[in-house]
């Protein structure tokens, strides 16, 4: 049975959709990136929008940053918010975003207290303690697999989803459940259009809710040492709510799932698309740092974060008036030629002056930044190692998503 407020949300994601489609033929930039044609080849639109100025003002009053500097400027200014001046409509929130309520989606000061609660699980002396165990779970993965596969389901899912359960301590018996429900729940961040959907999606919120009470409650007695312990004795001590922890977790799975198995998925569909690249990194897999980050850059798997300007705000390149709804097209800065020489080119080696914003800047910079660009440097050199080569035998399958940029389906030989 659905409640007045799923079908207020179904109802909202497809005006959203039909007023996009009335505003891009009318020649708004901002909404023609809402679309198919753009999920499937963002970089002319972000080109047409970079030509117009780095400050562009959508029809509909959204505004859209696409270089380099001024996103960097402004992810840091104390005036950039996530939330909207009270009394503002928040033009971005979905009805069915998991995310809302976790402190991704909030400004100081619980922003500040609830990421202080969460830090330690990703300082370096943690990540130094999951190394081995990143290293075993890829290689465990990977001598699974026979010569053709899908890197989607068979690899770049399966690691980070074995990561993050080992992080939060899901027991193994759950963690198919967790990785199937975490999926659903994901994909909703782009709203959901059908009554089928937001009934998938309500069933898969219920029962990881459910999956994350319970271990709460063994661990308030059994404390361990993973991010759900740390959380609950937080919680002891009276620095986080119950429901805050919930919204915690929500948050470590999605961030830490998403993102990661796009990343793993776009460096397959690159390392096909430019061999050149691949036999280098076969010939010096101690370049896999340099090759996430410039997996990171060329295709990041989050293109674009939103923000409100709580006052006026003066960038480089223009001005954000108080109050507006601005986009920042992580895409376009990511390949902004003031930064990034022959930024359309895919380059492993390409000397790094300034660091990409695939991982977005200021007091939001996304704490797993140091896990995922560990997951990714053990994934990649592993694959350097053990492929002989990287073909697609078939065409891949791209979400045709406005938060992630990825695929679905990667059919490979190596
Ligand atoms: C390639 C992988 C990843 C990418 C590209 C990525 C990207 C991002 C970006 C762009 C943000 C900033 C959002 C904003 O400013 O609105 C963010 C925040 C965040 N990320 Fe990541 N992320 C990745 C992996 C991870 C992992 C593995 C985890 C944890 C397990 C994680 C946890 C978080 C958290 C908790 C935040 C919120 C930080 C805050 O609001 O203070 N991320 N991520």
């Amino acid at each position: 049975m659905l409640s007045f407020s799923d079908v207020r949300g179904i109802a909202t994601t497809l005006a959203t959709r039909a007023g996009s489609k009335l505003l891009a033929e009318a020649g708004d930039l901002v909404a023609a990136t809402d679309s198919k044609r753009y999920h499937h080849n963002p970089y002319p639109v972000l080109e047409r929008m970079r030509a117009k100025g780095p400050v562009y003002k959508g029809l509909s009053g959204i505004y859209a940053l696409t270089s380099h500097s001024d996103c960097s400027q402004a992810l840091k200014h104390p005036q950039m918010k996530v939330r909207p001046l009270p009394g503002k409509r928040d033009m971005f929130m979905t009805q069915t975003n998991a995310l809302e309520g976790s402190f991704v989606l909030m400004d100081a000061p619980d922003h500040t207290r609830l990421r202080r609660v969460t830090a330690p699980a990703f300082r370096p002396k943690m990540m130094r303690q999951l190394r081995g165990k990143i290293e075993a779970t890829t290689h465990r993965l990977l001598d699974q697999l026979g010569s053709e596969f899908d890197m989607m389901t068979d690899f770049a899912g399966p690691l980070p989803i074995t990561v993050i359960s080992d992080l939060l301590g899901i027991p193994d018996a759950d963690t198919a459940r967790f990785a199937r429900y975490g999926m659903v729940i994901a994909e909703a961040l782009d709203g959901l259009s059908t009554p089928a959907k937001v009934r998938e999606y309500n069933a898969a919120y219920a029962d990881i809710e459910q999956l994350f009470t319970r271990l709460m409650a063994e661990r308030r007695t059994d404390p361990g040492d993973d991010v759900i312990s740390v959380l609950v004795t937080a919680e002891a001590e009276e620095k986080v709510t119950t429901d805050e922890l919930m919204t915690t977790c929500m948050l470590l799975l999605l961030a830490g799932f998403e993102t990661t198995v796009n990343m793993i998925g776009n460096a397959t569909v690159l390392f096909s698309e430019h061999p050149d690249q691949w036999d280098l990194l076969k010939a010096q897999p101690d370049l896999a740092p340099d090759a996430v980050e410039e997996v990171l850059r060329y295709e990041s798997p989050v293109p674009v974060l939103t923000r409100f300007a709580h006052e006026r705000v003066e960038l480089g390149g223009g001005v954000l008036p108080a109050g507006v709804a601005v986009l920042f097209m992580i895409g376009a800065a990511n390949r902004d030629p003031a930064v990034f020489p022959e930024p359309h080119r895919f380059d492993i080696t390409r000397t790094r002056t300034v660091e990409h914003l695939a991982f977005g800047g200021g007091v939001h910079y996304c704490l797993g930044a140091p896990l995922s660009r560990l997951e990714g440097e053990i994934a990649f050199r592993a694959m350097a190692e053990r492929f002989a080569t990287i073909k697609l035998t078939g065409e891949p399958v791209r979400r045709l998503s406005s938060t992630i940029r990825g695929f679905s389906t990667i059919p490979v030989r190596v």
